[in-house]
C-alpha cells in the first residue's frame, strides 16, 4: 500500500501536543482546534488520550460525533480498559480509528514494562484484535523504536499485520534518531516483513535534536506514507516534527520527494494562531512557515531583490500558507450577524444566545477603544469572554495601579472568590509585579510564577497585549491567557486565570507513564 505518492497527515495536536506541560485544553478548545483541522483537511485527528480522565473522554467522544471529514483517534495503551474506552468515545465517529502502543525498546520492555519480548508481542497481538472487535482502522505503535532492535521489530510487526492492523507507526519517542539511520530503518522494515503491503507506515519524531521534520521527511523518502506531526511543532519536551513544516516541505519540494498532501495549507496560518492563542505557547518570530518574521525581508538587498522578482528570495508565499488570508477588518460599525458569521468562519460558535450577547458587547467595547478589529482580536475576546463565563473561584473585580518616574509602583486589586469580594494593596518593581503581589495576598496560592511573556496581538500601540502567566504548584504547570489592551489588566486577568486552573486540579493519567 505504500506505492502511492499521498502521504496521510495524522495530527496529534490534541495528545502529544497536549502532553506538553501546561498545555491542556478544555473540552470546547479541543473541539475548536479539532474543526480547524478538519478544515484543514488533516486526514486523521489523534483527538486525545479516552482513558486519561473522564475530561479527556469527553472531548474525545465530543470531537468523535461532531467531525466528519477527518478520521478522528483515541490512543490507547495495549490494555484491555484502554481499547474498551477509546471505543465507547469513539462509537459515533464517521471514521474512527482506535491507536493501540506498547513499548518494544530492550531499555524500555526491561525497566518500564518489565516484561519479557514474547509477552510483548503476545500483549499487542491480543490488543490489535480486541480493538479489531471494535472498530475497522486499527493503528499499532512500537513505542521507542528508534531503539528497538530491527529483528524483534520485524517479528512483532509481522504479527500485529495479521491480527489486523492497518497502520503501523515507528515512533523516535526520545528523539534519538538521525535522518539517514532513520530512514534506513524505515526501508529496512518495509523491505523485509513479508505481509508490509498489508500496512501503511508511519512515523511519529520528537524533536529533542532538532531533527523531527528531517527524520520524517527521510521516512517518507524511504516509503513510509503516513507522518504523525502537530501545528507549531508542539509535543512533549522539544514537541513533535512540526506539520507546517512537514507539509510545505512536501509541497515545495516536490520536485524531488514527489509526494503530496490533501491539507489546504492557507488554513496553516489560522490554525497556528488558534493553537498559541489557547495554549498560551506563544511562536517564535523566526519560527519556520508560522513565525511573525518567515515572510519579513529586513535587509535591503532582500527587500529590493523580491519587489524585483517574488521568487528570487521567497521559496513560497505568505498567502501559500495563509498569512492575511483571514484578516477582514471589523469595526464599530460592525454588526451582531457579522460578529457571529465571522468568528464561526474562524471556528466558533456560540451555545447560547446569552454568549454571543456577552461577547458581542466586549466586541462593542473593544472598537470603542481600537479603531479596527482583527480576527487575532476576536480569537482572544472570545478567549477572555470564555474564561470571564466559566464557573471560576476567582475573578477580577477591578484594578488600579499607581506608577510614576522615580515612585515605587502600588496595586489595588480586588477579586471575587466564590461570591465574596476581598481588596489588597502591593508595591512592586514594576505595575506588574505590584498587580501579581497583590492578586498573591488575596489569593495565596503560594504557586511559583514560571514564566511570563507579552505578546502584540496585532500591529500599532492601540494593539491588544496578551500575555502568558505559567505558574507551577506541587510539580503541576499550568498556563493562564489574558487579553486587554491595557496590559497590566490583561497581566492580571492572565494570573488570575492560571490561578484558576491550578484551582480545578484535573487529575489525568499519562499514556508513557
Ligand atoms: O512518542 C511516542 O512514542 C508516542 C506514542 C504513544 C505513539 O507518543
Ligand atoms: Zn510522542
Amino acid at each position: 500500500m505504500s506505492d502511492n505518492n499521498r502521504v496521510i497527515i495524522f495530527d496529534t495536536t490534541l495528545r502529544d501536543g497536549e502532553q506538553s506541560p501546561g498545555a491542556s485544553m478544555t473540552r470546547d478548545e479541543k473541539l475548536r482546534v479539532a474543526k480547524q483541522l478538519e478544515k484543514m483537511r488533516v486526514d486523521v485527528i489523534e483527538a486525545g488520550f479516552a482513558i486519561a480522565s473522564p475530561g479527556d473522554f469527553e472531548s474525545v467522544k465530543a470531537i468523535a460525533d461532531s467531525v466528519k471529514d477527518s478520521r478522528v483517534c483515541s490512543l490507547s495503551r495495549a490494555l484491555d480498559a484502554d481499547i474498551d474506552r477509546a471505543g465507547e468515545a469513539l462509537a459515533n465517529a464517521n471514521a474512527g480509528r482506535i491507536h493501540t502502543f506498547i513499548a518494544t525498546s530492550p531499555i524500555h520492555m526491561e525497566y518500564k514494562l518489565q516484561m519479557t519480548p514474547d509477552k510483548v508481542v503476545e500483549q499487542a497481538v491480543h490488543a490489535v484484535k480486541r480493538a479489531r472487535n471494535l472498530i475497522d482502522d486499527v493503528e499499532f505503535s512500537l513505542e521507542d523504536a528508534s531503539r528497538s532492535e530491527l529483528d524483534f521489530m520485524c517479528r512483532i510487526i509481522e504479527q500485529v499485520i495479521d491480527a489486523g492492523a492497518r497502520t503501523i507507526n515507528i515512533p523516535d519517542t526520545v528523539g534519538y534518531a538521525v535522518p539517514e539511520e532513520f530512514g534506513h530503518t524505515i526501508g529496512q522494515l518495509i523491505q523485509r516483513i513479508p505481509n508490509a503491503d498489508k500496512a501503511i507506515f508511519s512515523v511519529h519524531c520528537h524533536n529533542d535534536l532538532g531533527l523531527a521534520v528531517a527524520n520524517s521527511l527521510a521516512a517518507v523518502s524511504a516509503g513510509a506514507r503516513q507522518v504523525e506531526c502537530t501545528i507549531n511543532g508542539l509535543g512533549e519536551r522539544a514537541g513533535n516534527a512540526s506539520l507546517e513544516e512537514i507539509v510545505m516541505a512536501l509541497r515545495t519540494r516536490k520536485d524531488i520527494l514527489g509526494l503530496e498532501t490533501g491539507i489546504d495549507t492557507t488554513q496553516i496560518v489560522p490554525a497556528s494562531k488558534l493553537i498559541a492563542s489557547v495554549t498560551g505557547f506563544p511562536v517564535q518570530p523566526n519560527k519556520a512557515i508560522v513565525g511573525a518574521n518567515a515572510f519579513a525581508h529586513e535587509s535591503g538587498i532582500h527587500q529590493d531583490g523580491v519587489l524585483k522578482h517574488r521568487e528570487t528570495y521567497e521559496i513560497m508565499t505568505a498567502q501559500d500558507v495563509g498569512w492575511n488570508a483571514n484578516r477582514m477588518v471589523m469595526g464599530k460599525h460592525s454588526g451582531r450577524a457579522a460578529f457571529r458569521s465571522r468568528l464561526e468562519e474562524l471556528g466558533t460558535s456560540f451555545a447560547t444566545d446569552a454568549e454571543l450577547n456577552s461577547a458581542f458587547a466586549r466586541f462593542k467595547e473593544l472598537a470603542d477603544k481600537k479603531h479596527e478589529i482583527f480576527d487575532e482580536d476576536l480569537v482572544a475576546l472570545v478567549s477572555d469572554t470564555r474564561a470571564e463565563a466559566a464557573n471560576e473561584t476567582f475573578k477580577l473585580v477591578s484594578l488600579s495601579v499607581t506608577s510614576q518616574t522615580g515612585e515605587t509602583p502600588v496595586a489595588t486589586v480586588t477579586v471575587n472568590i466564590n461570591g465574596h469580594e476581598e481588596q489588597a494593596e502591593a508595591a512592586g518593581s514594576g505595575p506588574v509585579d505590584a498587580a501579581f503581589k497583590a492578586i498573591e495576598a488575596i489569593a495565596q496560592s503560594d504557586a511559583m510564577l514560571q514564566l511570563y511573556s507579552v505578546n502584540a496581538i496585532t500591529e500599532g500601540t492601540d494593539s491588544q497585549g496578551e500575555v502568558t502567566v505559567r505558574l507551577e504548584k506541587s510539580g503541576r504547570i499550568v498556563n493562564g491567557l489574558g487579553a486587554d489592551t491595557d496590559i497590566i489588566i490583561a497581566s492580571a486577568k492572565a494570573y488570575i486565570h492560571a490561578l484558576n486552573m491550578l484551582h480545578a486540579n484535573v487529575q489525568k493519567a499519562h499514556p508513557q507513564v
